[in-house]
């Protein structure tokens, strides 16, 4: 890293307030922004199953219906509070296993066995739905009423049919928010992995809940490895971000001629610390039925190369932020973007913004 790259004291200072005041969301452990969050990957949760899942401190039910539509519902009966992950799938609805009350897709309850059906208790007695959606192989929750937008994609991708792998399930000690930061933090490509480029990057707001970050510098020209890649590309070498809630980073790299897609989906758990998994995404192509798994076995390796050397790290990690450069710029918008973004209250999921 180019000293002269570096702030002055005064730009310092102004990064070091941005960062410091009281943040609304920005690596919090008792709030998270209102969004997608990864459930399940698709192929757990087979038709007639029911599954419990504790999200941001919420208890819910997932459960996969006899026509293969997921529905996710709060996790435990209005009426004396059994597990309904312990219950049955009939048709569309879910049955609790205790009294055998039957609840719809929207969590209506539309039987009391030990009533009838048309019992005014079964009006008042509602579990409340969460939107879900399958995309990329895996099971998304919306923990609002309403999705403002699509789960998390890679803008390069937008719309397009794709074929996707799940990698590795992690863990880590630290937030998911500040994980994210791994990828664009500058410094560290050349100080953790080694690599001759100066990485600069651009941030766009893709949407309220989305940062594009793209780098902007080709770099490296002195370096025997650039000079041999160099045929494979003529501009900036592509290294694109979105991070999408604060959580769930997608990361686009590679040559002019070919681009590899890397989804890293995370969620906070209690105490401020990750779980994620790795995702590989390819668009569907003419032949890829062949080429694609190959396609993704190599974004497989890529992936891993970029994990390599930041393990460590981010398991030891306690983060502060008390001496920002202006290297650390990507970060300090990143976080400011996210502290824009609507906050929910951990457990009850409440606005509190
Ligand atoms: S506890 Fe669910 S029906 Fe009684
Ligand atoms: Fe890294």
């Amino acid at each position: 890293m180019n000293i002269e790259s570096l702030t002055t004291a005064h730009d310092t200072d102004q990064l070091a307030g941005q960062t410091q005041e009281k943040n609304p969301v920005f690596n919090r452990s008792d709030r998270f922004v209102e969004g997608w969050y990864w459930a399940l990957p698709c192929h757990r949760l087979k038709p007639g199953q029911a599954q419990s899942l504790t999200l941001m401190g919420r208890e819910l039910v997932l459960y996969r219906t006899r026509t293969r539509q997921v529905v996710v519902l709060d996790g435990h009966c209005p009426h004396m509070g059994a597990a309904l992950a312990q219950g049955t799938i009939d048709g569309e609805t879910i049955r609790c296993p205790l009294h055998r009350w039957q609840f719809d897709q929207n969590g209506q309850c539309i039987e009391i066995p030990a009533c009838g059906q048309h019992h005014t208790i079964m009006a008042n007695a509602k579990l409340c739905p969460w939107p879900t959606a399958e995309h990329y192989g895996m099971i998304w929750v919306w923990t609002g009423k309403t999705p403002k937008y699509p789960p998390p994609y890679v803008p390069e991708l937008e719309g397009m049919d794709c074929d996707a792998a799940l990698s590795y399930r992690f863990e880590r000690n630290c937030h998911p928010n500040v994980l994210m930061i791994n990828a664009i933090d500058a410094h560290h490509f050349n100080s953790v992995h080694n690599l001759p480029l100066a990485v600069r990057f651009k941030a766009k707001a893709l949407n309220d809940n989305a940062l594009c970050l793209d780098n902007t510098t080709r770099g490296g020209e002195a370096s025997k490895f650039v000079k041999l890649i160099r045929p494979l590309y003529q501009n900036e070498v592509t290294y694109k971000m979105c991070y999408w809630y604060g959580s769930t980073g997608t990361v686009t790299v590679g040559p002019d001629f070919f681009h590899f897609h890397i989804m890293f989906a995370l969620r906070p758990t209690p105490g401020g610390k990750t779980e994620g998994w790795t995702l590989l995404i390819t668009p569907k192509r003419f032949a890829g039925r062949f080429m694609n798994p190959v396609v993704l076995w190599i974004t497989r390796q890529v992936a891993a190369y970029f994990a390599t050397g930041d393990i460590q790290v981010f398991q030891g990690i306690r983060f502060h932020f008390k001496t920002p450069l202006k290297a650390d710029r990507s970060i300090v918008q990143f976080a400011q973007h996210l502290n824009r973004q609507k906050a929910l209250s951990w457990g009850d999921w409440r606005s509190v913004t």
